[in-house]
């Protein structure tokens, strides 16, 4: 049996909680989950226009239970985790920049709702407890590839409240027993995903026909991983006990730089494009992470997962997606999204 097919079987009826659950990664994560047999209850993050985020736009929605809330809610907190097998919880603010202008906002939803997060889940009597970190908490790497000992380096408010909540989350395993797991992927890309990242905003820019596209620094490097691969390694990471106590990368075990990558968008997307350099888009020199290369033989071993797609499949997926004019008009391709 493959493990995908033993992923399947294990969710097959089983209550779960994904928060985040409107965001890029949280609404192709449901949508597995729902193909896998899970009864999901969502979180999204609660508006005034009653927007589902990409739930709005997945077929999944009919087949699950939406709640608008928001995890610096400890009391609402308590209710969503009730009845509740297997928490996956993806909930945060994620861009870079904009933790610079609003840093305590990023503790706040960061490291108090996972407070409250891995709080309500342990009174519920949730069974298992998904943490999401990124490799962003690393930095830039020391020595590579990363492995899950590398020290943590806040290079950014961003990253330190990851850590922070990374830490908080481990800290319930260390003094109450209480089963986490800290999945910790790096940079994922697919459908869907914001122009604040730097794939979507190669695309978007090429995809609305520019022939000069602004990006910031192109020679840090990045492990890429396709969305999917991301969702079944956190999948995989909860759908076995070895993981219990451990954080665990998901990531594809390769590097390459900003500028290869552009050069592989602009071939897929036949574009003779030219770069320009924004210097708003330029972090503090200190702050860029210029190298991350994820180690991932501890998913492999402990889970048997390893990822599916190529960077050249995923982008050109991603291409696909975002070049349907109905997709790309929900993106703002001429601005700087922070
Ligand atoms: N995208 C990546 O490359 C990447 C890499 C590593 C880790 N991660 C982590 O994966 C998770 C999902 O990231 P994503 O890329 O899908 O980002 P995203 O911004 O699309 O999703 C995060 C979601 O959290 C929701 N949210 C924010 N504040 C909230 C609050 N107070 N209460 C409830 N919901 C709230 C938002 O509405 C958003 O939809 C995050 O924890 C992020 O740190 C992402």
């Amino acid at each position: 049996m493959t493990s995908g097919a033993l992923t399947a079987q294990h969710w097959q009826g089983r209550n779960v909680l994904v928060t985040g659950a409107d965001g890029f990664i949280g609404s192709h994560l449901v949508e597995a989950l729902v193909d896998a047999g899970a009864n999901v209850r969502a979180l999204v993050l609660y508006n005034s226009f009653n927007s589902w985020g990409w739930l709005d736009h997945s077929d999944a929605a009919a087949h699950i239970d939406v709640v608008s809330g928001d995890v610096r809610d400890p009391f609402l907190c308590q209710n969503i985790c009730q009845n509740i097998d297997t928490v996956f919880h993806l909930a945060a603010l994620i861009a870079i920049p904009y933790s610079y202008i609003a840093p305590n906002s990023y503790v706040e939803t960061n490291v108090n709702g996972t407070l409250n997060m891995v709080q309500a889940a342990k009174d519920q009597g949730v069974r298992r407890f998904m943490h999401t970190s990124t490799s962003e908490t690393y930095g830039t790497a020391q020595r590579v590839p990363i492995d899950e000992a590398h020290p943590m380096q806040p290079q950014s408010p961003y990253s330190a409240s990851k850590i922070g909540a990374d830490a908080m989350a481990m800290s319930y395993y260390h003094a109450f027993g209480f089963p986490v797991t800290i999945a910790r992927p790096f940079n994922t890309y697919g459908p869907r995903q914001s122009a604040r990242a730097v794939i979507p905003t190669i695309i978007s820019q090429i995809a609305s026909g520019m022939t000069h596209i602004q990006l910031g620094d192109t020679s840090p490097t990045r492990d890429f991983n396709y969305v999917s691969d991301t969702c079944q390694g956190m999948m995989a990471l909860m759908g076995t006990d070895r993981t219990i106590g451990e954080s665990v990368n998901i990531s594809s075990n390769f590097e390459v730089s900003i500028q290869d990558t552009l050069n592989t968008i602009k071939r897929l997307m036949k574009s003779n494009v030219e770069f320009v350099q924004d210097p708003q888009r330029l972090r503090p020199k200190d702050s860029e992470v210029f190298r991350l290369w994820g180690d991932n033989q501890k998913l492999i071993e402990l889970t048997g997962y390893q990822p599916q797609t190529s960077l050249e499949a995923g982008l050109q997926q991603t291409i696909d997606w975002f070049t349907q004019p109905d997709n790309l008009a929900r993106y703002k391709a001429e601005q700087y999204n922070v």
